[in-house]
């Protein structure tokens, strides 16, 4: 048995999708655990990038079997969208593949009007949510009155809560922000379809992945977002409301503390992204930003999967990562996008912070506000050479190696793979027995 984690050591969009493409073909099991369609995982096969946002990106192949861990918070339509966009791509998506757990909860129209009443409420203090209703279905989880997958199995109670909780919804949209009510009947109705599909998928995530892992077999958990956003680990409140970090994998799908191995993978770009608003110490600004967003032309440029919207980007921050490391208990590292680094002439990275006039390695309270700190950067050099054809360690220019050598020293774990363009098999393996 094995439980093998995939998490962002970032704000998200590290390029996990592909790391779990390539680690699902050894898997038997692959899991969602944390968060719902605010995620964009990109995987490319070929000629067809596949754009996920609720189901895990390992479905993808045909042996591994899916789920939606109860961590989870599920817009039905999106999920029924998504699945009939793999089955038009010819991938299989039955209940005999895909388990859905009874304990995830559902994200309904009102939690989307919600999430955006709250925002444009929150006026220059803005999150800057993708809009999917995540918040608002993940307080209604905590305050108990949230509507569960399991819900759909019961028609007649389902319409009953669904009916409330508009109502509910529309007392909130209409009394505190202005905003027109919901249609009642027509939400809850349509969501009566949502259960006639869904429901043969309805089942014990949980209890699938623990079997699983009794059998000797291998499960994998796909975090979404990353560290950063983690609600109660990342630079609150610019976060999402889910647990990201792999800790949250046990609580999100169900299973108790492993005894058997575990390999957790942090999945780190070679440099650093944010979408939406707060801190980002090593954010730049004009061509160098240009220079790392792209323009938009390719899918792989940094523009939201799920928003569109571009990110803000900036150099590789060393003592987030190092952060990263001890929040998940990461034990190597995976850095994506290297290609893109080509042609620099030199890469900063940042290896601490100054902060009241002395220079510090480490967070003294977590990364919360991270605006006082000023990023201490080191200049490695860069390189010319064009990096998608590498497919070999040792075929890395000896300064991209430098650059990946400088990323484990500084966050004390070893750098397994590095990825050097968009396809499946634009990667590389650090082979143990070499350099
Ligand atoms: P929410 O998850 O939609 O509530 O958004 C909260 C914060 O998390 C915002 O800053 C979003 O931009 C960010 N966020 C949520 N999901 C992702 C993701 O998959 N990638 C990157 N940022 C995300």
């Amino acid at each position: 048995m094995t439980l093998e984690i995939v998490v962002g050591t970032q704000w998200g969009d590290e390029g996990k999708g592909r790391i779990v493409d390539l680690l699902a073909a050894q898997a038997d099991v692959v899991a969602r655990y944390n968060g719902g369609d605010n995620a964009g995982h990109t995987v490319t096969v070929g000629s067809q990038t596949f754009k996920l946002h609720l189901l895990p990106s390992g479905l993808i192949h045909p042996h591994a079997l899916g789920l939606l861990g109860n961590g989870m918070v599920i817009n039905p339509a999106s999920l029924i969208q998504e699945m009939e966009m793999l089955r038009a791509a010819g991938i299989q998506v039955d209940p005999r593949r895909l388990v859905i757990s009874y304990a995830a909860h559902l994200i309904t129209p009102g939690h989307k009007a919600l999430d955006r009443a709250l925002e444009s409420a929150r006026g220059a203090g803005l999150i800057g949510t993708t809009g999917r209703g995540i918040g608002p279905a993940y307080t209604d989880k905590a305050a108990r009155r949230g509507l569960r997958v399991l819900d759909m199995l019961d028609p007649a109670e389902f319409r009953r809560k669904m009916r409330r909780h508009i109502h509910d919804v529309n007392q909130q949209l209409q009394g505190l922000y202005a905003a027109e009510p919901l249609e009642v009947e027509a939400i809850a109705a349509e969501f009566e379809g949502y259960a006639v599909q869904l429901k043969p998928y309805i089942g014990d995530a949980g209890a699938r992945a623990a079997d699983a892992l009794a059998a000797g077999k291998r499960v994998l958990g796909e975090g979404a977002q990353g560290t950063l956003l983690d609600l109660d680990q990342g630079t609150y409140p610019f976060v999402t409301s889910s647990t990201p970090t792999a800790p949250g994998v046990l609580t999100g799908l169900g299973l108790g503390i492993p005894h058997g191995p575990v390999r957790v993978i942090g999945v780190t770009k070679s440099f650093q992204t944010r979408v939406g608003a707060g801190p980002f110490p090593t954010e730049v600004q004009g061509a160098a930003a240009e220079r790392l967003r792209g323009t938009g032309a390719n899918p792989w440029d940094e523009y939201g999967t799920t928003t569109g919207r571009p990110r803000r980007v900036g150099w590789l921050d060393g003592v987030l990562l190092r952060y990263a490391v001890r929040v998940n208990g990461l034990t190597e590292l995976m850095v994506t996008k290297l290609d893109v680094l080509s042609g620099l002439p030199a890469i900063p990275i940042c290896t601490a912070y100054r902060y009241q006039g002395r220079q510090i390695e480490d967070l003294p309270l977590g990364p919360s506000d991270l605006s006082p700190f000023e990023p201490v950067c080191q200049e490695l050099p860069g390189w010319q050479e064009n990096l998608g054809p590498v497919r070999a360690w040792g075929e890395l220019p000896t300064a991209a190696r430098a650059y990946l050598d400088k990323i484990a020293e500084i966050s004390g774990v070893p750098v397994s793979l590095v990825s050097v363009g968009p396809e499946r098999d634009q990667v590389v393996l650090k082979e143990k027995d070499r350099d």
